[in-house]
């Protein structure tokens, strides 16, 4: 621990007292500050967005501040309620109801958030898709959730493989002069018709709300499935980590296709009634500040790979813009460099408050308070409500300062509750009442936590995860590629880069253009940020005896590391 520590911010914390709220705390108390406590009868869209527009003092207040460069739209509560009613009532006109699971496949915009809004409310699990998938990445997703409805646009359809989608019966497209197909529904012609009258179904608080995909080491992305209950945990951390009051101008970085941008993108401010700018396209340094300076940003939350940027594009760029209403910054997604909390307090004179927590966890569960010191390098300590330990792989905890399995006591609000049709793999998270993160790390005598690194072969790659093996598997589509194998290569930028080795198949050369051809295939057959940014041809890959590709040793190889034991290395 080299950087020196940064103390406690000043003034007036949502959590003031960490160690006394840790003691007393319980989820059940949390529960008491819903109406629903005593019917048990809930929807999280009724707590984030209805109560706020039946109050007469919030319902004008803006709930979505919106701007891409080709758009701007202030939204207040009571729009959004009656918008995502209506939304709510074409669904039901199309007979789709609680359980079903519908899609969205769009970017940012005022209408994802009504039609969001409006599947939560007639009980259906809404499975939001980051908007940079190619058509396999929407095809695995669809089939496996067999998914009955898709909200889509025309710029995006053609990544949609509809003949390979037996379940999905109708698509609603937003856009103009929609073709009239027999799937097709046209939105803003059903939007026109529908009432802005809607009695909201109530679920049960172990009802489904959400699917997130998200990629592991092996195998094809896997549903992750929340349910309403983790509103109480949102509602907790909205309020102890982005200590978010009523009138901050709250904004969050992430695409509501991930799922920072669902908990903290959607749910956290609007349970809070706090208003939520959201800007929509590309960014750039010039973009970021801009946007937190034209809405008056008071609390951001954003990723390292963004920070970092700013970091490297320089005190010019940022002297342009007047941040001084900016009071509270956190980060998360990756290992939030030292460096960039030195930045921050220099450039914005600003503590960066970094988080850790993961699509499987649902909410927060390790962080920085403004109320506790920040050990620049730790990810901090576990909010109230969790407990968190370093455990062995029987799952029995290890002294501090020792690296080990970062693990979490199940449940908590939040967590996930199943993985979408695979029990097996589900079960495979939890030992010994533990759920056990996949990341390794150690704990210091203060209680601080400390990552270290993934103990499986899952990629980060500017805060996104990558599993190795669908990346290999479309690799292995190209003609020209035998055979793959995907690592995560350490970057400055991008935390980490993805790198190929591949074989080729004979009647192939290698040359600089089949690279380009081969990355390209995977770019627009996958997603972007899975196409490798590095490949390299070899004479063969690796390989187990039983045929599983040895990535560690790819790795090694890479970073010129000892290989270790190669005993299972196939002849
Ligand atoms: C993995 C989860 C839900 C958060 C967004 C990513 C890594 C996350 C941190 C952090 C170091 C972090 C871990 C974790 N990660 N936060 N503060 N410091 N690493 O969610 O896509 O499910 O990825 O991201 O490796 O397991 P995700």
């Amino acid at each position: 621990m080299d950087m020196q520590v940064i103390p406690a911010r000043e003034g007036n914390h949502n959590l003031h007292d960490y160690e006394k709220t840790r003691e007393s705390f319980s989820w059940e108390d949390m529960k008491k500050d819903f109406s629903w406590n005593e019917t048990g009868k809930v929807n999280i869209a009724y707590e984030a967005i209805d109560r706020h527009a039946k109050n007469p003092k919030k319902k004008d207040k803006v709930a979505l501040a919106y701007s891409s460069p080709e758009r701007e739209e202030k939204v207040t509560f009571e729009t959004l309620s009656k918008e995502s009613n209506k939304f709510a009532n074409v669904l039901k006109k199309y007979n789709t109801n609680k359980g079903d699971r519908v899609f969205l496949f769009m970017s940012r915009s005022p209408e994802f958030y009504a039609a969001f809004f409006g599947i939560l409310k007639i009980g259906a699990i809404a499975g939001p898709l980051f908007e940079a998938f190619m058509e396999q990445a929407v095809r695995d997703r669809l089939q496996d959730s067999e998914a009955k409805i898709l909200i889509t646009t025309p710029e995006l359809i053609d990544r949609v493989p509809q003949d390979e989608l037996p379940n999905l019966e109708k698509i609603i497209i937003i856009g103009n002069n929609v073709e009239n197909k027999e799937r097709y529904i046209d939105y803003y012609q059903e939007m026109d018709a529908a009432s802005e009258e809607f009695s909201i179904e109530w679920v049960d608080l172990e009802d489904g709300m959400l699917l997130h995909y998200t990629s592991g080491s092996t195998g094809k992305p896997k549903g992750v499935y929340h349910v309403h209950n983790a509103m109480i945990q949102h509602y907790a951390t909205a309020q102890w980590v982005l200590d978010l009051k009523e009138d901050d101008v709250y904004w969050c970085t992430a695409d509501p296709g991930w799922v920072t941008g669902t908990s903290y993108g959607i749910f956290a401010p609007w349970l809070l009634g706090v208003t939520n700018v959201v800007r929509g396209g590309r960014f750039t340094p010039d973009d970021w500040y801009q946007t937190l300076e034209e809405n008056k940003v008071t609390v951001w939350y954003t990723a390292p790979t963004a920070l970092r940027r700013l970091v490297s594009c320089g005190q010019e760029v940022l002297d342009k813009y007047d941040l001084s209403q900016l009071r509270h910054l956190l980060s998360v997604g990756e290992p939030l460099n030292p460096e960039v909390i030195t930045w921050g307090m220099k450039a914005l004179n600003l503590r960066i408050h970094d988080t850790w927590w993961m699509t499987e966890t649902g909410a927060q569960l390790i962080v920085n308070l403004p109320s506790l010191e920040i050990h620049p390098g730790s990810m901090g300590k576990p909010i109230p409500g969790i407990e968190a330990s370093i455990v062995d792989n029987e799952g029995n905890e290890i002294p501090p300062n020792q690296m080990g399995n970062l693990a979490i006591k199940a449940p908590w609000p939040a967590m996930m509750r199943k993985i979408w049709n695979n029990q097996s793999k589900y079960e495979s998270y939890f030992i010994n009442g533990w759920y056990v993160s996949g990341d390794s790390a150690y704990k210091d005598e203060d209680g601080y936590f400390w990552f270290q690194g993934r103990l499986d072969d899952v990629i980060n790659t500017s805060g996104e995860r990558v599993g190795p093996f669908e990346v290999e598997s479309k690799l292995l589509e190209h003609p020209a590629v035998a055979e793959a194998g995907v690592i995560g290569k350490p970057d400055p930028v991008r935390g980490e880069i993805i790198k190929a080795f591949i074989t080729l198949n004979a009647g192939y050369e290698n040359s600089e253009e089949l690279l380009e051809d081969i990355r390209k295939f995977v770019k627009t057959g996958l997603s972007a940020h899975a196409a490798p940014r590095e490949m390299e041809v070899k004479d063969s890959i690796p390989k187990t005896r039983s045929g599983k590709i040895m990535r560690r040793l790819l790795k090694s190889w890479e970073l010129g590391l000892p290989t270790g034991d190669t005993s299972t290395l196939e002849e």
